[in-house]
């Protein structure tokens, strides 16, 4: 793996979280709500898959970076990504095979189901699973933004923690059963 690209990338990734932070309206940390969870998740996933770990490592640590950088909209942001990820990886010189692969990874993010590399399978889930590694930033959702309380707040919970783990692999969907369970368990039965 080349630690020093990965490293100058989540450099410039952090940096860019920085400046939302300070300057958005919701000054939503995007590192430590986000981005470090689906990191640490698709390292694992990569690790347990034989996945190509330079490729997962770059994919997940620029998924998102319309939403950071904030480029066009939401639901365009797998599209602007991949640009604005280009740009970066040519302008570091990366090795033309290797960064079409990792710009898969960003494009292909939003559902396993588009996955068509094992690399991309892994940054796809690893950014569902890193809602389980932050239930609390989901509660944070349903509390101020979605504004709901008591059993429809319950509600919403149930329903997006049900969507994302249907959304994963099968394979992947197989290794975090229990641990969605004990998720369910512990914030929808115990609240
Ligand atoms: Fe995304
Ligand atoms: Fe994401």
């Amino acid at each position: 793996m080349n630690s020093k690209l990965v490293d100058s990338v989540e450099k410039y990734v952090k940096k860019q979280i920085e400046e939302y932070k300070e300057s958005s309206l919701d000054h939503y940390d995007f590192w430590e709500e986000h981005v470090k969870y689906v990191y640490d998740e698709s390292m694992l996933l990569a690790g347990v898959y034989g996945a190509d770990k330079e490729i997962v490592a770059l994919g997940a640590l620029l998924h998102d970076i319309a939403l950071i950088n904030r480029v066009g909209e939401k639901k365009d942001h797998h599209i602007n990504g991949e640009i604005i990820a280009r740009g970066l990886l040519t302008k570091f010189n990366y090795d033309e095979k290797k960064k079409e692969r990792v710009l898969k990874c960003i494009y292909n993010h939003r559902s396993s189901n588009n996955a068509q590399s094992i690399e991309e399978l892994c940054v796809a889930d690893a950014d569902i699973l890193a809602h389980f590694d932050n239930v609390q930033m989901l509660l944070n959702i349903v509390y101020n933004k979605e504004h709901l309380n008591g059993r429809e707040a319950k509600e919403w919970l149930k329903e997006a923690l049900e969507k994302d783990y249907n959304d994963l692999s099968v394979k992947t969907k197989e290794k975090y059963r229990y641990k969605y369970k004990k998720i369910c368990d512990y914030y929808l039965e115990n609240r």
